[in-house]
């Protein structure tokens, strides 16, 4: 029986439940005498990723490496500077250094074509089939860890991560757990913090400029100095409690690194990179007496040449699964609609990406067709894919997408005809019944600025 090493490939017993999926092992430590191994579950999205001990290992079922993975990395080859070192040389007691990283761009997604008249029916069949995955409740008291902020069961379809990693280093979770105000959190991913900070239990960051710490006293030492109680830039959107905040890459440059370092422990198939100069971040904000509680954020390009109205979406994992995301993704359009665009997210979407905007899509598409009346001759309502993208901003090809994967278009006589049926109808009834939260236009103060005229942003 081989010795289990990296590349090798075993049934390891997944951490809910009693089941074994099979497993590549990652790398390979001793901590304590015993062997420890970092192991990936294949077809899993990698948030699932763990170290695991030999009891939890059908040893006798191991694999060799895959032929194919030539490329499988081996301990200590990882690409050179994947893991940045302190920018700033050595730190003082408290202080840390700032990283300049941001997310970068995806490969663009093919186009497909189609627009004609749609016919709206209101008979046939079909349905919507995005399957919700259940999970445990984000919400969590004062300081307790939010150690369960995945999916509780492993997803077996829709991971979007566009990029293999052979780099062993960023393969790797590396931050073992984040305080930000009232909520520990555990990560998903690697994210490029200075390589000491990472080997502490716990980072620790100011909830308001989201600096990071080493240890508690010394975030509260610097939240003694810190002035700021909300995100720099201007407040944009307030409705109740909620409030969003635009924030200008550029001008707020260390502000806007520390919340992609944030972002990258959530974010699997972005890469990082040094310039936010580009990027407008809309920061999402939980309002109370002692100031803006972040909840989430989407970055967008100042100008985007491929008609992006999002670069990065995230909502933190303790209020996830509440109806946020959406939230982020309707203001999204709505700033779209000002701008008198049609916009789509950047390619690729990680898998709760595409979960989220397929339903933001579904309930968005469907509330236009549910609105149509027919006409006082009695005629069946007809509306163009271009009118859609007009109405929602939703760029042409995703409302197409939307079309086909709820199944409602078909060919019929020459034409493409919409069909809605009683199930589809029911279902968007009781689907926008449970979205409580909002964006109300008459809420946003915005103007878009003409990046193109200003010479350098
Ligand atoms: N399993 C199954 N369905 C899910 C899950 C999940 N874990 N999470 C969200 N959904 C579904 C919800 O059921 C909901 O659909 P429904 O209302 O039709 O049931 C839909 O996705 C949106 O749910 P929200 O509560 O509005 O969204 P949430 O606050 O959970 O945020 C987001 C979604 C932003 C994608 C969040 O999961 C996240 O931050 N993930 C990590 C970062 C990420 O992957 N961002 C997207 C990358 S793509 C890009 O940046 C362009
Ligand atoms: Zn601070």
């Amino acid at each position: 029986m081989d010795e289990p090493e990296e590349g090798y490939r075993l049934p390891v017993k997944f951490r809910y439940g009693d089941d074994y999926h099979l497993a590549e092992i990652i790398s390979k430590k001793v901590v304590n005498g015993e062997n420890l191994y970092y192991i990936h579950y294949e077809a899993f999205n990698k948030r699932l990723d763990e170290w695991v001990d030999e009891s939890r290992m059908k040893l006798d079922e191991i694999q060799g490496p895959k032929k194919t993975d030539a490329k499988t990395p081996v301990k200590g080859q990882g690409a050179p500077c994947s893991r940045p070192s302190s920018p700033n040389g050595e730190h003082s007691q408290c202080s840390t250094p700032t990283l300049s990283q941001m997310m970068k761009k995806g490969p663009p997604q093919k186009k497909k074509k189609l627009d004609e008249k749609l016919m709206v029916h209101k008979s046939g069949s079909s349905q919507i089939d995005v399957t919700p995955i259940p999970s445990p409740s984000m919400h969590v008291p004062e300081s307790e860890d939010v150690e369960d902020s995945m999916p509780s069961a492993p997803r077996q379809t829709g991971s979007m991560s566009a990029h293999h990693d052979t780099d062993i280093v960023t393969r790797m979770k590396n931050v073992e757990l984040i305080e930000i105000g009232k909520y520990r959190i555990k990560p998903w991913y690697f994210s490029p913090y200075p390589q000491d900070l990472t080997e502490l239990p716990v980072l620790f960051l100011c909830e308001f400029c989201l600096k990071y710490l080493k240890s508690r006293t010394c975030l509260k030492y610097h939240l003694k100095k810190c002035l700021l109680r909300h995100p720099p830039g201007n407040e944009i959107y307030r409705k109740g409690n909620i409030s969003f905040f635009e924030i200008d890459g550029r001008k707020n440059k260390i502000y806007a690194q520390n919340l992609c370092l944030l972002a990258k422990l959530f974010l699997d198939h972005k890469t990082l990179y040094y310039d936010t100069d580009p990027f407008l971040f809309y920061v999402m904000c939980e309002v109370d007496n002692r100031g803006h509680h972040i909840l989430g954020y989407f970055s967008k390009e100042k100008e985007s040449s491929e008609d992006y109205n999002v670069a990065c979406i995230l909502t933190l994992p303790q209020i996830q699964r509440k109806g946020y995301g959406k939230l982020l993704i309707e203001l999204s359009y709505e700033l779209s609609k000002v701008e008198g665009k049609t916009g789509s997210p950047e390619k690729p979407l990680s898998d709760l990406g595409l979960l989220s905007y397929r339903s933001y899509w579904s309930q968005t598409i469907l509330e236009i067709l549910m609105g149509l009346k027919p006409n006082e001759h009695g005629e069946r309502p007809a509306i163009t894919i271009n009118e859609i993208s007009e109405i929602t901003s939703i760029k042409k090809e995703d409302v197409i997408s939307t079309l086909q994967h709820l199944n409602l278009i078909s060919y019929f006589k020459g034409q493409y005809v919409l069909t809605l049926s009683k199930e589809a109808r029911d279902s968007h009834a009781k689907s926008m019944s449970r979205r409580k939260i909002r964006i109300e236009p008459k809420a946003l103060h915005w103007q878009p600025k003409d990046w193109s005229k200003r010479g350098k942003w």
